[in-house]
């Protein structure tokens, strides 16, 4: 039986203030989080939570991380913003660092993930025009199917999620879009003179943490460079050390042509996100012709320079590898017919619910919550746990043996 879910009086201020004011675009578990340090949150009532979602993978190196937060003090009290109107004193070296990071010639800098994506669209035209010789106007890009790259307008032109689209139309022209994980309906499109990239999660995160199989990235890789398309991944959820590599596409030494990053670039601590590419492709994009009054800003850079040390320093990746094994290994133990799959790499993991209620998912995140672990069901029936990565391996025990009792109840 589902415990009594227990909304606080605190808690229920704070849930009407929001009915009340605040846009209805989200659908929230129901706590009101005040708090973080680590892998925890706090509620108003100060009650602690492991945080299984990380801000949907944004938060790795830990909530409030102290060297982050000293970077983004130190810097706010020098310079916030310049615009790219003028120089400024951190982007120079921030560029340096990150193309020095991930080995690429050049750096565009945005803010939101989806910007990245908007940017690597953007870049990928120009590039196929002025460098393929594509057609004016005739330029398309390969999406999947399943994909989430996130909420612009054209963004969701080729979502196939219908809540997405749905009422959001006339959509943007360009796009086809392949089954993922299916290498011949990918072969099958590319060979066609118009096709400028193929853009592709190296997991899907959003879907349900859907992972390709072995061989799958190499392969569209390959048929990429066979047919002169641009390798588009958005690693803005399974990248920095999500999977357990630095990037998802290392399990397969892939290197993309343009690699699109955001979330745990600035720790969660501000909206940074980045574009990665060699000249050949970056500077087909001119002065004036693509920017962003805030991306670049010195705050974002110094940020995003000690969220990436961070991740090498504290060896988040190699912890991310093993304590997501762990955490897989502890739930395929606990063996209950209510979990028909567990899937995933490193911390990006899902669970997969069998149960007949079409709420089962949402209801047993209420129970986790009531256990002091924080959840959220994707896509109805699937649960993605995505701790911190510097979660220990005793919290991971924790977190199963969390699971483990919070599904003996709800099945009561
Ligand atoms: C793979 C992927 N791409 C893009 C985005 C969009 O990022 P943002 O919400 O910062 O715009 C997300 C967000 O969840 C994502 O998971």
């Amino acid at each position: 039986m589902l415990s009594q879910i227990n909304t606080s009086e605190k808690t229920s201020i704070y849930l009407a203030l929001e009915e009340k004011f605040g846009a209805h675009n989200y659908h929230p578990l129901p706590v009101v989080l005040e708090r973080g340090k680590g892998v925890y949150v706090w509620d108003v009532d100060q009650k602690r939570y492991f945080d299984f979602l990380s801000g949907y993978s944004a938060v790795n190196q830990g909530h409030c991380h102290p060297k982050i937060l000293d970077s983004l003090i130190e810097q706010a009290q020098k310079l916030t913003l310049s615009s790219r109107a003028f120089y400024n004193s951190a982007l120079g070296e921030y560029e340096e660092f990150i193309t020095n990071y991930f080995g690429y010639d050049k750096v565009l800098p945005m803010n939101t993930g989806v910007e990245a994506v908007e940017t690597g669209i953007k870049l990928c035209r120009k590039w196929g025009y002025e460098v393929k010789g594509i057609e004016k106007n005739k330029a398309v890009i390969v999406v999947c199917n399943g994909n989430f790259h996130g909420r612009t307008s054209t963004v969701i032109s080729f979502s196939s999620d219908e809540s997405a689209q749905n009422g959001f139309g006339p959509f943007m022209q360009g796009f086809i879009s392949v089954p993922y994980n299916d290498i011949e309906s990918l072969e099958s499109v590319l060979n066609n003179k118009n096709i400028a990239g193929f853009l592709v999660e190296p997991i899907q995160g959003e879907a349900g943490v859907f992972v390709p199989d072995n061989g799958y990235l190499a392969k569209a890789k390959q048929l990429c460079e066979k047919n002169n398309v641009l390798f588009i991944a958005d690693e803005i959820q399974t990248g920095l050390g999500r999977t357990g590599k630095m990037l998802a596409c290392d399990y397969e030494n892939v290197r993309p042509d343009i690699l699109l990053l955001g979330k745990a670039l600035s720790g969660g601590i501000l909206p940074i996100s980045a574009v990665l590419a060699d000249d050949e492709i970056m500077l087909t994009i001119k002065p004036g012709e693509h920017g962003s009054t805030f991306g670049g800003n010195p705050l974002a850079c110094k940020v995003a320079i000690t969220a990436l040390q961070v991740l090498k320093n504290e060896q988040l990746v190699e912890n991310a590898n093993l304590m997501g094994e762990l955490f897989r290994n502890n739930l395929n133990a606990i063996n209950s017919n209510f979990i028909k799959e567990v899937r995933g790499k490193g911390l990006l993991n899902a669970i997969v619910i069998n149960h007949p209620d079409k709420n089962a998912a949402w209801n047993f995140c209420l129970e986790l919550k009531e256990n002091g672990l924080l959840a959220k069901p994707t896509h109805g029936d699937k649960i993605r746990f995505a701790p911190p990565l510097i979660i220990t391996k005793d919290q991971i025990e924790e977190c199963a043996a969390i699971i483990k009792h919070s599904l003996i109840s709800f099945q009561d």
